[in-house]
């Protein structure tokens, strides 16, 4: 397609694709004036709207300096505590208000009001004091979707320590890379939960970890999943591990005074996948990160203190971070948490819920609005819910998932809002104010007030706005939720984000752009629609994959030789990995060796990353220099034409794969 088709089926599309925000919607919305763009936009000032939403401790001096390029500093001389925004300032106007409500997949049902998520984050961060935590300390905490988590975050808040959350999914070994790279010397983690009606054993995975040797944890906190400490767990001397709930009952009634952080000390880090086989701890601060995540849930999810707000994210990625505890927290609204899958004991269990709690605002992936549609409507039938709100998030959204959202959870009568974001922006880029503009099924829309978005070539020539042309997405000018660093790697965070776009000599922050890795269109309507990634990032059921981590998991195979990984399109989950192999000469292909290389990547990585193929290949497409060419591979994976393969060092290799992938030959798939 050249560039004026992209133009003229942009400019078609968009005049049949709008819907109007509902009318009920738009009387009540927390941004229903459009001056807000200019009011937030006023940079670097403007900004401080959003920290105004915030209690501090102290106020700050200077809203942003940029004199140290892209090590950017925010309300600068300010001091605060995340625990006191999001817990205990709200205790005079609301403290029987459920703060969490909490359904366990076996239908437990827990309500933590703020005056509980009080007492329960002093007593938490008493215990977290007890067993050595002090200020600035990393923590690991290890936890599915249990109050214990949240709890547990504010509680490391609470005493200035720095959380690191890695999702409950992760592999032993996983958990382990995070540990050793944060040099991180407590853990936290939990008996067990359940998933599918099945209970899961997650301390086997911590006790893998402590035994790898690159880790050096002191203490391991385990909590019980049951509240019936009859249920509980019995620990017989087992070092390091402490029974939480023990040194709980000595700590009832703590009152731990909350330590008051800097605008810039760290909240928390968040590993993330990468273009390297290594994740990468993006590192939150705790000002911004807490103005920018309570600013956005305001305006973009219209979150008001009297809502039941409903994010079935996951706590152990950002959006949980950010959109199911920071943000509505702050904003002292009831937030919802779930334990288990969409589909125990049947798949009408999230419409259950919503009535059960009559959540006013739903938010959710693009893969499970594709799932909720697989299973059909009827799911939804006989349930009486109400959403004002819809959000998705995580990967692109098809206009045909999007328009079911609309119709069928929404009833044509609540907004849906699609949100751009990484782990690194700490929270949304891109997405429309929704009382403020038309929404577009598959558009993710403008940026947010304040961010300044645009897309380049390659080479760094800018690419004209509007133009409805594709390019490089990245932001221009800094934001209060952008993370600080990778974790103790100044230099791979100027690698990673900066060095491509930025003239990296200058001390004038305006020469600095932060690349996103993603590809985008920014239509004529100023609507940016976002392609995925263009690095080797994945992006599977809305989980973040790297290819060289895959790759590196792959390559533990004894029969295997090389390995490379690509994305293939997929109806359900958006994108899944296909594997390329080549074995050893002497090992055979088959049933074997996959089960082998799927084992490898869930004992690495866990088994929400499974491939879905696995493809074994006399030799993978190289250039000259014998660099791999994922892209003739992705092609191939997605039957699309091989594209330019005349860089490579055997321009046969392609045409030979994709017979081999073709013409089956292929043992059974997984
Ligand atoms: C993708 C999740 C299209 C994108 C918050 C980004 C999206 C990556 C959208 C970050 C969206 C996120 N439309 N793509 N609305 N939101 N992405 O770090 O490729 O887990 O770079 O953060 O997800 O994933 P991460």
């Amino acid at each position: 397609m050249n560039d004026n088709d992209g133009v003229g089926l942009e400019a078609r599309l968009s005049d049949r694709n709008y819907h109007r925000p509902p009318p009920r919607f738009v009387g009540q919305a927390n941004a229903s004036d459009p001056a807000i763009y200019d009011r937030v936009g006023d940079f670097p000032d403007g900004f401080e709207a959003y920290a105004d939403l915030l209690t501090w401790e102290t106020r700050w001096d200077e809203t942003f300096d940029g004199s140290d390029p892209p090590f950017f500093e925010w309300f600068v001389g300010g001091s605060l505590n995340a625990s006191v925004n999001c817990v205990d300032r709200h205790l005079a106007d609301r403290k029987n208000q459920a703060a969490l409500i909490w359904e366990g997949e076996d239908g437990e049902q827990r309500t933590v009001t703020y005056q509980d998520l009080h007492r329960r984050v002093n007593e938490v961060a008493a215990t977290l004091r007890e067993v050595g935590v002090s200020e600035d300390d990393v923590v690991t905490l290890h936890l599915p979707m249990v109050p214990a988590l949240p709890i547990t975050m504010l509680a490391c808040a609470r005493i200035g320590a720095v959380h690191s959350v890695v999702f409950a999914g992760f592999s032993a070994n996983a958990l382990a890379d995070r540990l050793a790279d944060a040099d991180s010397d407590v853990l936290v983690t939990i008996d067990g939960y359940y998933r599918r009606g099945e209970w899961l054993d997650h301390k086997d995975k911590a006790d893998q970890a402590l035994a790898d040797s690159a880790t050096d944890v002191e203490t391991a906190l385990l909590w019980s999943r049951h509240d019936d400490l009859e249920a509980g767990v019995e620990l017989a001397g087992e070092d390091p591990y402490v029974l939480v709930d023990d040194v709980l009952a000595e700590k009832a009634g703590a009152d731990v005074q909350p330590v008051a952080r800097d605008a810039e000390d760290p909240l928390f880090l968040m590993y993330t996948s990468g273009t390297t086989g290594k994740p990468k701890g993006c590192q939150h601060r705790t000002g911004g990160y807490l103005a920018y995540a309570a600013g956005t849930s305001k305006y973009v999810l219209d979150i008001k203190p009297t809502d039941t707000y409903w994010c079935g994210a996951d706590i152990g990625w950002i959006t949980g971070h950010s959109y199911i505890v920071y943000g509505p927290l702050a904003l002292g609204t009831t937030s919802l948490m779930y334990e288990g899958a969409p589909d125990f004991p049947d798949r009408s269990r999230t419409w259950e819920i919503a009535e059960r709690y009559d959540v006013d605002i739903f938010h959710t992936s693009p893969t499970a609005i594709r799932q909720f549609m697989k299973w059909g409507s009827d799911h939804l039938a006989g349930h009486d819910f109400d959403f004002r709100h819809l959000t998705t998030v995580g990967e692109p959204i098809q206009p045909e998932a999007w328009e079911w959202y609309y119709e069928h959870v929404g009833d044509a009568e609540a907004v849906v809002v699609d949100t751009w974001w990484q782990t690194e922006t700490g929270g949304h880029l891109i997405t429309n104010l929704p009382a403020l503009a038309d929404m577009k099924p598959g558009s993710a829309g403008r940026p947010c007030p304040g961010i300044q978005p645009a897309l380049y070539e390659d080479d760094g020539t800018h690419i004209e706005p509007e133009s409805g042309r594709a390019g490089n997405l990245v932001i221009e000018r800094p934001w209060p939720g952008m993370l600080q660093t990778v974790y103790g790697d100044d230099e791979r965070f100027i690698a990673e984000y900066w060095q491509r776009f930025s003239d990296t000599e200058s001390d004038d922050w305006r020469e600095w752009v932060y690349e996103t890795g993603d590809g985008a269109v920014h239509g004529q309507d100023g609507y940016y629609r976002i392609l995925g990634r263009l690095d080797d990032v994945m992006n599977v059921a809305g989980h973040r994959l790297g290819t060289m981590e895959l790759e590196s998991a792959v390559t533990e195979v004894q029969a295997v030789a090389e390995a490379a990984v690509v994305a293939r399109e997929d109806t359900e989950r958006g994108h899944v990995p296909d594997v390329y192999v080549v074995l050893r000469d002497g090992d055979e292909a088959g049933a074997d060796v996959r089960k082998q290389v799927v084992a490898a990547v869930e004992d690495q990585i866990g088994a929400f990353a499974r491939p879905d193929r696995v493809l074994f290949v006399s030799d993978l497409p190289k250039t000259r220099s014998g660099k791999i060419m994922r892209r003739v591979l992705e092609n191939i994976s997605n039957s699309d034409d091989l594209g330019d393969t005349t860089t490579l060092r055997d321009p046969t290799v392609p045409e030979q794969i994709r017979k081999q992938v073709q013409t089956g030959g292929q043992p059974p798939r997984t």
